[in-house]
């Protein structure tokens, strides 16, 4: 029996290319004392991978160069050495990018695949939803009334934004995305009342369009000229919780920042990052709330799902492109 995993075999440098990894076949690890082996169902491909694969000094280690990759993953035990977890559980873990996984019990979260899919503790109820539901409400201070821009609206995270924003009494949520067709959705499936797709034009321009009234609250998934449009329509005491920068992820130069920061002056705007790793704390009230919400269909998720471990490296680079609509899941 042999274990497939993607190895990272050098730094890309702008879009990573296929010569930068490698699929390499290992021997299936046997489980320690204390250690459990899975056999990965589902793996996870995250924007936030392609700065793991630089050398800079970020908040995670790097990815170290002729390893196996990391990410987050479910799958089934199929030998146990550790108490409490048995044969057949099935657990969400940090070990993906791979058909099998040792790893000590301590570094598992039993799941139950009964309760909901096993794909969507890697989505909409996990680190992608829990993401939207911190991001909107701890760090952005969300409240009722709000009229809120999220872009990366078709995306994991920011479909949730939206649908939480609108389930929690936004006065108006709008969208970004870069398709007809997943703005399209946004408006008619997931309830948007307002959507644009950022390649028909300049993002300040169909901003104002969509939300005449301005914003007061951005959430950013995206970076460059969305951060910029949303500054430039914010409304007073707007407030703008940087999620991520997809837009820059690739370039190879320092990216030139907004040019209208001094708007924050006299809207007494706040702008702040947040990690998701820092919202533990809020798993149970998101999974309280959002839970029920998914399970009567109140509030709707997608999910690209691409298959094989073959295809994990080209899930990953699809997300980038856009290939995706909701959260994308490879599924081994
Ligand atoms: N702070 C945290 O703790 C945390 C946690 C999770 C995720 N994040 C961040 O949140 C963002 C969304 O993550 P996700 O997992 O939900 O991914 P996602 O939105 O499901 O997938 C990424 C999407 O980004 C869009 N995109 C790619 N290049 C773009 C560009 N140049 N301009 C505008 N949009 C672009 C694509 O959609 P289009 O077709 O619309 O272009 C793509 O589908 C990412 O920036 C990620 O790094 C942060």
């Amino acid at each position: 029996m042999i274990n497939r995993e993607w190895h990272l075999l050098s730094r890309p440098v702008g879009w990573p290319k296929s010569e930068d990894f490698a699929l390499v076949e290992a021997e299936i690890p046997t489980p320690r004392e204390g250690q459990v082996l899975v056999r990965n169902e589902y793996l996870s491909v995250d924007p936030y991978m392609r700065g793991r694969m630089s050398a800079a000094k970020s908040y995670v280690a790097p990815f170290e160069l002729g390893k196996v990759m990391q990410g987050a993953a479910v799958g089934e035990v199929v030998e146990s050495n550790a108490e409490g977890i048995a044969v057949g559980d099935h657990v969400l873990h940090f070990l993906g990018w791979r058909e099998y996984a040792a790893t000590d019990a301590k570094n598992v979260v039993k799941v139950d695949p009964d309760a909901a899919p096993l794909s969507t503790y890697l989505g909409v109820l996990g680190m992608t939803g829990l993401t939207a539901y911190a991001g909107l409400l701890r760090t952005a201070s969300f409240k009722e009334g709000d009229s809120v821009f999220v872009s990366g609206a078709a995306g994991a995270v920011g479909s949730q934004v939206g649908q939480i924003a609108k389930l929690k009494g936004a006065s108006r949520v709008i969208g970004s995305a870069g398709s007809d067709e997943k703005v399209k959705l946004l408006v008619e499936e997931y309830g948007f009342d307002a959507a644009f797709n950022y390649k028909n034009g300049p993002v300040g321009e169909q901003l104002r369009a969509a939300a005449p009234d301005g914003v007061d609250v951005y959430f950013d998934n995206v970076g460059g000229d969305h951060l910029e449009a949303a500054i430039g329509s914010l409304n007073q005491g707007g407030r703008i919780a940087i999620c991520g920068m997809i837009s820059v992820y690739n370039s190879t130069e320092p990216v030139p920042g907004p040019k209208n920061l001094a708007r924050l002056i006299q809207t007494r705007g706040r702008i702040e990052g947040f990690l998701v790793g820092d919202h533990y704390d809020l798993q149970p009230e998101f999974v309280a709330e959002v839970g029920p919400w998914v399970a009567s269909g109140a509030l709707k998720h997608r999910e690209t799902v691409v298959e094989g471990i073959e295809n994990n490296l080209e899930a990953f680079l699809g997300q980038l492109r856009g290939d995706n609509t909701g959260k994308m899941i490879v599924k081994l």
